[in-house]
């Protein structure tokens, strides 16, 4: 297994649109594993393929608190079920160390093909549900920082572009 290097917002390369996966083949299998270690040494609880620069419609996730439950989504899609919303204080690997309050559907559906490329169907809430919008969002070159004011995601690229420019120096 491999770490990747996660690209950074404000980084054009985030805002491609993922293609579907034609077929799992080993060569996903190694790049969901990849992915996978590449999350869990962030530390993050989910990390779309876009974001190490893969433009194709893979997600891995892992909200339990042990960090022992890998879920990996190919070509993962989600519908709401109801109409309840609800803000939680998201952050994301692309967006080092800010945090904001984005609306998301407390309750949907998702669908997707697992590691071994067998159909999935399941009913998520909670932090699952707002996780799982959240990394397809990436998918479709969407970042949370997206759903926030101008004001607020102009000093968060101020930010980063600085953060970037200092790291680039000091190479
Ligand atoms: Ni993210």
């Amino acid at each position: 297994m491999a770490l990747l290097p996660i690209l950074e917002f404000p980084d054009p390369r985030l805002r491609k649109i993922a293609k579907p996966v034609d077929q799992v083949t080993d060569e996903i299998r190694q790049l969901t594993d990849n992915m996978l270690e590449t999350m869990y040494d962030a530390p993050g609880i989910g990390l779309a393929a876009t974001q190490v620069d893969v433009h194709l419609r893979v997600v891995v996730i892992d909200v339990s608190d042990e960090g022992d439950e890998p879920l990996v989504l190919i070509n993962p899609e989600w519908e709401a079920i109801d109409d309840d919303m609800e803000d939680y204080k998201e952050g994301c690997l692309s967006v080092p160390e800010f945090f904001d309050d984005v609306e998301r559907h407390s309750h949907i559906i998702y669908r997707a093909l697992d590691r071994d490329g067998n159909a999935i169907e399941e009913k998520a809430e909670g932090l699952l549900a707002i996780c799982i919008q959240h990394e397809l969002d990436h998918l479709n070159g969407k970042l949370f920082v997206d759903y926030l004011s101008r004001l607020k995601r102009d000093r968060i690229r101020k930010k980063l572009e600085k953060k970037h420019r200092l790291e680039q120096q000091g190479r």
